[in-house]
């Protein structure tokens, strides 16, 4: 099977510095794909990289397709769809008014999967995007990227700064994804939750992957374990 994503050498560059140093990953369809790694590991500096919101040498392949250098918006509607931070959702803006702006102009019906999916959405659906729990906006967030019809879901951090309960409903909300055949590539500092999910995943360390495996062998892994898992 071919990837449906291939991440080729990627080096990344802020000024005089490089943050990333020949990031090599690949990512299937239908699988979640997990980046681990400590704080400045580069796990964001390559999604931004993939969503060409920064620079950056190498190859990148999205179905066959060779997308480095293209713009953000070439991007998205190849079909690569970042889910940004649970509070870059527009608060001031309704919640319904979040989710139109992912159907880009598409009947306004479609929202019925989003409210489907999420029903939480639909009774809050007239109440300010800011009023929100966080995991709430997180929901929205993630909502809002879908009804974009992604084949390729970036998700960079979506339990960062959640409570424990709300981060499990995050993950069970990424799980019921991931069954329903969405394909994603995760970027999690909660690696425990990211390996249980993920179908592969790679290790991140001072801009380069020092380590792949499927999800169940790097949670076996005694270093992954003793660095990542906290014990
Ligand atoms: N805009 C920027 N300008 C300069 N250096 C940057 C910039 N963004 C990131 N860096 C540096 O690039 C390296 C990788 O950062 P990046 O944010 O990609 O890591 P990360 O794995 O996402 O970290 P975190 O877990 O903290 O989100 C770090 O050394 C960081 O300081
Ligand atoms: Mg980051």
């Amino acid at each position: 099977m071919t990837p449906l994503l291939e991440v080729e050498e990627l080096r990344v560059r802020y000024g005089a510095v490089e943050a990333l140093h020949g990031v090599s990953f690949a990512a299937n369809a239908g699988e979640v794909t997990a980046l681990i790694g400590a704080n400045g590991a580069g796990k964001s500096s390559t999604l931004a990289a993939i969503s060409g919101v920064i620079p950056a040498r190498g190859r990148i392949r999205f179905d066959g397709r060779d997308i480095a250098g293209a713009p953000p918006y070439a991007i998205v509607r190849a079909g690569i769809v970042q889910v940004p931070e649970g509070r870059e959702i527009l608060a001031r803006m309704t919640v319904e008014e979040n989710l139109l702006m992912g159907l880009r102009g598409r009947d306004r019906s479609e929202l019925a999967s989003a409210y489907e999916r999420f029903p939480i959405l639909r009774e809050r659906r007239a109440l300010l995007a800011g009023a929100l729990s966080g995991g709430e906006q997180q929901m929205l967030a993630i909502a809002r990227a879908l009804l974009a019809r992604p084949r390729l879901l970036l998700l960079d951090e979506p339990s960062l700064g959640l409570a424990p309960l709300i981060v499990k409903q995050v993950f069970e909300t990424l799980a019921d994804l991931k069954r329903q055949g969405v394909t994603m590539v995760l970027v999690e500092q909660n690696a425990l939750r990211a390996l249980r999910l993920a179908d592969r995943a790679y290790v991140m360390d001072l801009g380069r992957i020092v380590m792949n495996g499927t999800g169940g062998e790097l949670l076996r892994d005694e270093g992954v374990a003793r660095t990542y898992l906290g014990g």
